[in-house]
């Protein structure tokens, strides 16, 4: 990477009290305020207004494209070819990187019609190395920690953070220790962060007691914390909206709709549009809503019913296990975004969202169920007249299909609310269902059931 020059020069700065800082404690948190820490860049402050790097924004569309045909790590990679967007490393220091972002960007007709608008967009941050938009953040935080000579890094995690840590720390060279809530994330995360080599504790407790327990342990270990409090996450995140509006012609949607957990994503990608715009890349503002389940819905309440002021903390329920969490660390980051460029907040029903993921599934594309929670949230917020049915719409869909097949099998074998008081509203699931078929080992079984088949579809429905 090159060295850091008065132009690039970025800092840290407190979303509450304004505090300015160069390095931040462990827990990166103001320590004059407690509250979390943003990058901002005063080195884009030049005498022609703001500039990245010194360059116009026309300047940065070209050089970007230019990466695109270059062959070094940080230029294959979809987060580094934005770098002068992201903070600095420190000349010496390289990056640590699997070939994150670059994730494609794919038309869903058939979920469009189930929205009830003309035309549907997703980008699918699932198509990222350790399948999870995680991995954008991870990249940039990862060799931040290497550069600040940690060799162990740790996260709470309901399951994609910890999969990713682990990833980028094992490249890395370093230590990774994952705290998980016990039986709630998804084998195939788990799994993954086995396979990568953290040490992996699962708390007999949720992603919130999780996070308690972690917050101890980095104020008494030398221990590099890895969540999206910790500021250089967001930036590598950020590079997701920059990535999707390269690849609209930099034309920008009339709305992009994320899932939101913890609520770090949506800052990020809001950050991404605010700067995108100071800087002249984009001449007007997408509105940027958030979606999430109605059992874990303490930002929906926020906003809707405290009118902003407040979060109230809440015990969450949802099988969307990746949003599982009654205290989200950036509420007050995600609201400002929100309110700036005038999106909004939405919650759905576990039978919404589960049937929003089979749609997303008939169109080819998949995703996990908390990425699905965007399409059921579309629904309503046409159904509300907030997105009209001729505007641009872009879901962003943060995990792949993959993460969690243990929901698609409940979901098609009709047992995922089996015994629940969701269970009469599930039976409009029913058509979305495929349970695998056992069959006789013969052409005569297989034959007849193509023909079943076809004579169910060609009967219209009663
Ligand atoms: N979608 C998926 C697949 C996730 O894994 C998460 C968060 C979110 C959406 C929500 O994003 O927290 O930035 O609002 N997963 C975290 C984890 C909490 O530990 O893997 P957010």
């Amino acid at each position: 990477m090159p060295a850091t020059t008065e132009a690039r020069v970025s800092r840290l700065r407190c979303i509450n009290c304004g505090n300015i800082a160069d390095y931040a404690d462990q827990d990166f948190r103001c320590p004059t305020c407690g509250d979390l820490f943003e990058v901002f860049f005063p080195g884009w402050q030049t005498g022609q207004g703001l500039r990245a790097q010194g360059h116009t924004a026309t300047e940065l569309k070209s050089l970007w494209l230019a990466r695109r045909t270059k062959f070094e790590p940080e230029n294959t990679s979809g987060v580094w070819r934005f770098r002068d967007l992201l903070p600095d490393l420190n000349e010496g220091h390289s990056v640590i990187t699997l070939r994150e972002g670059n994730t494609p960007i794919y038309d869903l007709p058939h979920c469009a019609r189930a929205a009830g608008i003309d035309h549907l967009l997703a980008k699918h941050q699932g198509m990222n190395p350790t399948a999870s938009f995680k991995d954008t953040g991870m990249t940039t935080a990862s060799s931040f920690a290497r550069q600040a000579g940690f060799r162990w890094v740790a996260c709470a995690s309901t399951g994609n953070t910890s999969a990713s840590m682990a990833a980028y720390a094992a490249r890395g060279g370093m230590r990774s220790l994952v705290l998980i809530p016990e039986g709630k994330i998804s084998w195939g995360k788990l799994a993954q962060a086995l396979d990568y080599g953290a040490i992996t504790c699962q708390l007999r407790t949720d992603f919130d007691g999780c996070v308690r327990v972690l917050n101890e342990v980095v104020r008494n270990m030398p221990v590099y914390l890895l969540n999206s409090v910790n500021p250089y996450r967001l930036e590598g995140q950020k590079t997701a909206a920059i990535e999707l509006l390269e690849q609209l012609a930099w034309q920008p949607p009339d709305h992009i709709v994320v899932p939101g957990g913890n609520l770090g994503n949506s800052s990020a990608i809001g950050k991404a549009l605010l700067e995108m715009k100071e800087l002249g890349l984009i001449s007007r503002l997408p509105k940027l809503s958030v979606i999430q389940a109605r059992g874990a819905n303490p930002f929906y309440r926020t906003f809707h019913e405290l009118s902003g002021k407040e979060l109230i903390p809440m015990h969450a329920e949802t099988l969307a296990t990746a949003i599982r969490i009654g205290n989200p660390a950036s509420w007050k980051k995600a609201l400002r975004v929100i309110q700036a460029t005038g999106g909004t907040v939405e919650q759905v029903s576990e039978v919404g969202m589960a049937l929003a993921k089979s749609e997303i599934g008939s169109d080819g594309v998949g995703c996990e169920p908390a990425s699905a929670v965007t399409l059921a949230g579309l629904k309503k917020l046409v159904q509300k007249g907030f997105v009209k049915n001729n505007e641009s719409v872009v879901l962003i869909l943060t995990g792949h299909v993959l993460k969690d097949p243990e929901f698609t099998l409940k979901f098609h074998r009709g047992e995922l609310f089996a015994g629940t008081e969701h269970e009469q509203e599930a039976q409009l699931l029913k058509p979305q269902q495929r349970s695998p078929l056992v069959l006789d080992a013969n052409v005569e079984a297989v034959t007849r059931t193509l023909e079943e088949f076809d004579r169910s579809e060609q009967t219209p429905p009663a």
